[in-house]
């Protein structure tokens, strides 16, 4: 008789109803993925120019912006030309909760490569002010190619760490897309295909607290925060929230995506967390047929 070992991921089996679905979704691996850049492209314009070469775009359901590519199209000119960023369906779900409007002061915390700022700043039509900030100074590199690609004028860069960004403004939308275990991308990671360890998400955990408590601070009255991962870990997700909560005039408001989701834990390991994590939004890969995140919509009340 062999016993097989039981991998990280498999703490998940309680929480993740659909579970035949998700380790099926698991293993097969990522379509092309893109958001269309509105400023410089359009649905239309990128099927006209990529069909002579034999490749289809489909718009998803949801948000005509968000396409899947029937080919690799990330060595291609269009994308040089910023007329598309590479960006998996589930990473669009931070910025539909976020909901910037033109003209507000939004800040993104850990930015880097900046698939989220871009969003953020197109979906201002570039009137308003974006503060991305990233503190990995290579990462940071990436960060400027992508805002310079992508051709938006309303964003500017510093390098803090996030827990240390200065108290200079209130924003009216902050989002927080942390520094994470990231096992929602194990379709494209091997070394995450079993789950993250242990350790490593108690300790992402540790500087989890640190940045949401900060970014909260940096909020106006009735601002609304975005904490966001991409991996499945109570730990790093509904806990860090759980965590804000107890310490802050903090309420987690709905959001609900237009597409396939699951709702936040109400506790962990016999642990209840505070009210209103249930209102949290897990996407596995299953649901979107890409990654796997989660998602808090947060308000600095009155
Ligand atoms: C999940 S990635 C962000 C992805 C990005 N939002 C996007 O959509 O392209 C997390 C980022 O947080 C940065 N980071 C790590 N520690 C940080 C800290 N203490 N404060 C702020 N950012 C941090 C990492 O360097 C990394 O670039």
């Amino acid at each position: 008789m062999t016993l097989e070992t039981p991998r990280p991921l498999d703490r998940y089996r309680p929480f993740i109803t659909e579970w035949d679905e998700f380790a099926a979704a698991c293993a097969r691996p990522l379509p092309t993925d893109a958001r269309i850049n509105p400023l410089r492209s359009s649905l239309e314009s990128l099927r006209d120019r990529f069909a002579p070469r034999g490749i289809t775009i489909e718009s998803s359901a949801w948000d005509p912006c968000a396409v899947r590519a029937s080919h690799p199209i990330g060595r291609t000119l269009e994308h040089w030309l910023g007329l598309f960023y590479l960006q998996e369906r589930v990473q669009a779900a931070p910025v539909l909760a976020l909901d910037p409007r033109p003209g507000e002061r939004v800040l993104d915390l850990c930015a880097a490569p900046g698939g989220k700022t871009v969003d953020i700043a197109t979906r201002m039509h570039n009137v308003g002010l974006v503060v991305a900030n990233e503190p990995n100074g290579r990462r940071q590199q990436a960060l400027l190619t992508n805002i310079n690609r992508i051709g938006v004028w309303n964003v500017t860069v510093t390098q803090y760490r996030g827990q240390d960004f200065p108290h200079a403004m209130a924003f009216d939308r902050v989002l927080v897309d942390a520094p994470c275990s990231a096992e929602g991308t194990l379709r494209k990671q091997s070394t995450l295909r079993d789950g993250a360890a242990l350790p490593a998400i108690r300790r992402l955990a540790r500087i989890q607290e640190l940045l949401i408590v900060h970014a909260f601070d940096l909020l106006r009255i009735g601002g609304v925060l975005v904490y966001s991962t991409c991996t499945f870990a109570p730990e790093e997700n509904e806990a860090v929230v759980s965590h804000l909560l107890a310490r802050r005039d903090a309420r987690v408001t709905t959001f609900r995506p237009p597409f396939p989701h699951s709702t936040g834990l109400e506790g962990w390991n016999e642990t209840p967390f505070e009210s209103g994590t249930a209102l949290c939004v897990r996407i596995y890969p299953h649901h979107l047929d890409s990654g796997g995140g989660f998602v808090a919509r947060i308000e600095r009340r009155a």
